[in-house]
């Protein structure tokens, strides 16, 4: 491709900023701990023998941390999943590190087991766009004392030896870790009044304006972040917790944060019907009763915007994908969601003409009013996160 039409992964750290925070709902930290390490590295001023960056990540469980990467990598490769995940769930037996570097030669099992790792692999998760690439060891504290004593020579020296004495470097990549250590502990300090497990159904919401309200989540935050230290102190020896560059500690999603993630699950489900059904997309509206369902079932301080995508999937995208399949939707149509009464389900409302064509097409006006049901045989099939992909 010619280089001055190849799209660069932003340079400025204003619009690399701008960008993630505009992704990533409510975590400032996060966006203000990563971005100067890319700009680092993007001016080629990172130190040698190194990781790029090596983060930590941590807080309750559906806030962000994973998602955070995929950001990342949308930002830099222009793909949310253009980066290399480890799952340390499956590194929890010491002997499963094989699984990732190959076991060595003339021991059992060295011509099947194919390590999941090489210099090749990792390199492949660069792009044209930026010569940096994201690995991602999500759940760390899940993992095995010999995966660990792996990960710390990564850290340290940015080299990971393979079970056939080859050697991976990482000095190109950024590194983040992701764990939910300590975040119990962060759930009761942030809601003391409710005991962890009387969170779910909601809690305590900070408490808008002010400037002491602004101290207090200021102070609540660095309480968090020091319960999340200590807890990681505990697992892992000073020389691992030493080479990490930054911990960030994540918010719980209140619900103005948890609305605006609604807001871009919607666009990107908005996005599918378009890219998916071409001519015969149409226009999705979810009601104002719609959405309150949605974050009913899909969302929770708890377990923050978890199962915000999969209640979409259920609710929404099952109910319109079983229309579009019996051909009830015509192209150009206005299909509102809306929830009445107590069935845990929405109705959906087809009208003809979109109000959004410049020459409606009403071939009948009188909408019609149909129970969402799951679909017996769709058109539209994906999964959840081809909501988060579309
Ligand atoms: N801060 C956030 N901004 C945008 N989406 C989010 C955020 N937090 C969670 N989500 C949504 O919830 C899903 C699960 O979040 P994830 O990042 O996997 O949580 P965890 O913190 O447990 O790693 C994401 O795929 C995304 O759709
Ligand atoms: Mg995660």
């Amino acid at each position: 491709m010619n280089s001055r039409f190849r799209k660069l992964a932003p340079a400025g750290s204003t619009e690399l900023a701008q960008s993630l925070a505009q992704m990533l709902v409510g975590q400032p930290a996060a966006v203000d701990a990563i971005v100067p390490y890319v700009q680092i590295f993007q001016s080629h001023l990172a130190p040698e023998g190194r990781p790029a960056g090596v983060f930590l990540l941590l807080g309750p469980t559906g806030t962000g941390k994973t998602r955070t990467v995929e950001c990342l990598a949308q930002a830099l490769h222009g793909n949310e999943r253009h980066f290399l995940r480890v799952d340390c769930g499956e590194f929890q037996m010491d002997h499963e590190v094989a699984k990732l570097i190959g076991a060595p030669p003339g021991y059992l099992g060295h011509r099947e087991t194919q390590p999941m790792l090489n210099q090749a692999k990792l390199n492949s998760y660069t792009s044209e766009r930026c010569g940096m690439n994201i690995v991602l060891f999500d759940e760390v504290e899940k993992a095995a004392p010999s995966m660990n004593r792996l990960l710390l020579g990564v850290l340290d020296k940015a080299a990971l030896r393979l079970g056939d004495n080859t050697s991976v470097n990482f000095e190109r990549s950024m590194i983040f870790l992701t764990s939910n250590l300590g975040a119990k502990e962060m759930m009761r300090e942030l809601m003391p009044q409710f005991g962890f497990e009387a969170v779910m159904g909601g809690g305590e919401e900070p408490s808008a304006g002010g400037a002491d309200a602004k101290q207090d989540a200021a102070a609540k935050m660095r309480r968090i972040e020091a319960i999340g230290v200590n807890a990681v102190k505990r697992r892992f020896t000073p020389e691992f917790y030493n080479r990490i560059d930054r911990v960030v500690a994540y918010q719980p999603l209140d619900s103005a944060a948890l609305n605006r993630i609604l807001d871009q699950q919607v666009e990107n489900l908005q996005q599918l019907l378009r890219s998916r059904l071409g001519q015969r997309s149409f226009t999705l509206r979810v009601e104002p009763s719609a959405r309150a369902l949605l974050l009913d079932k899909g969302a929770s301080r708890q377990y923050g915007a978890r199962e915000l995508k999969r209640t979409m999937h259920r609710l929404l995208l099952q109910p319109l994908a079983s229309l579009v399949a019996a051909n009830r939707i015509p192209p150009n149509s206005l299909v509102k969601a809306s929830h009445t009464g107590g069935s845990g389900e929405l109705q959906l409302k087809v009208s003809f003409g979109s109000p959004f064509l410049s020459k409606p097409q009403a071939i009948n006006e009188r909408p019609r009013l149909v129970r969402a049901r799951r679909p017996a045989n769709s058109r539209l099939e994906t999964g959840p996160e081809d909501l988060d992909a579309a």
